[in-house]
């Protein structure tokens, strides 16, 4: 079983997830607001950003919903990957909007 951390419209979710199931699957048997389309790699609305922790990204997937540039820089689907150890991810729109703050408030 391992903890799986979550932000995601603005807020942080914390659940747990065992190695066989995806942390896509978890967070919905668990009522946890996490993005979700064709759940099965061709959508990309599950992308994540992997802030931390390993995992395995299941290479079964559309190159549309995850290009190979972006799997290299910690983006993940998360309706297909599984989780080797504790993880903490973020939605691709949190992580966009926290990316548009910093760069704001830079200026
Ligand atoms: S839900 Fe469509 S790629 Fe994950």
């Amino acid at each position: 079983m391992v903890k799986v951390t979550l932000k995601a419209r603005g807020q942080q979710f914390e659940y747990s997830c065992t190695p066989d199931v995806t942390p896509l699957r978890a967070a919905r048997d668990q009522f946890i607001p996490i993005p979700t389309g064709c759940i099965r790699g061709g959508c990309g609305m599950c992308k994540v950003k992997v802030l931390d922790g390993e995992y395995e990204q299941d290479m079964i997937r559309s190159h549309d919903a995850l290009s190979d540039e972006e799997l290299a820089k910690g983006f993940a689907l998360a309706c297909c990957m599984k989780a080797k150890g504790d993880l903490d991810i973020i939605t691709l729109e949190d992580y966009e909007k926290v990316q548009q703050e910093d760069i704001s408030g830079r200026n």
